[in-house]
């Protein structure tokens, strides 16, 4: 059987795949997945948690982990005014976001503005080998840590 590319053949094949694209986007937007959920976690190595540091940026540049007297809790690297990533100032023991300048403190609170809202702690959990993962798309109340028990 010979097949013939029609004008109609053509219109319905294009118009099927315009519909597979905006059905798999408009599941992915419903779930919140996306190809890249791997990048919304941050990795911190064991070796590294106990090295005397108590402020370490995470492998993938995404979360600030913070060692303090009652344990670790992880920062969502994004400022809270436009989402520019912070830097922790060792010197001044404070954030800092290149952009517009607001400032943090090392509990995330907001020390100088434009932004109005403390950066947002993200839960940790361990893996098997005892290293960390924060996972940015869940927010955890600013008192929570966590220990290795
Ligand atoms: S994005 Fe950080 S101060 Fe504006």
């Amino acid at each position: 059987m010979k097949s013939r590319l029609t004008r109609r053949n053509f219109l319905k094949t294009g118009f099927l795949l315009a519909a597979a694209v905006l059905f798999k986007g408009t599941i992915n937007f419903l779930t919140g997945s996306t190809q890249g959920d791997i990048t919304r976690q941050d990795f911190f190595e064991k070796e590294k948690l106990f090295s005397g540091a108590n402020i370490i940026l995470g492998r993938q540049g995404l979360v600030w982990l913070v060692k303090d007297e009652k344990g670790f809790y992880a920062l969502d690297r994004r400022c809270s005014h436009l989402g520019c990533l912070v830097q922790w100032d060792e010197e001044q023991k404070r954030f800092i976001c290149p952009c517009h300048h607001s400032k943090y403190g090392p509990d995330g609170r907001v020390l100088a503005g434009p932004a109005s809202h403390p950066m947002v702690p993200v839960k940790l959990r361990a893996d098997r080998k005892g290293n960390l993962i924060a996972d940015t798309t869940t927010v955890v109340s600013k008192e929570q840590r966590f220990n290795f028990n």
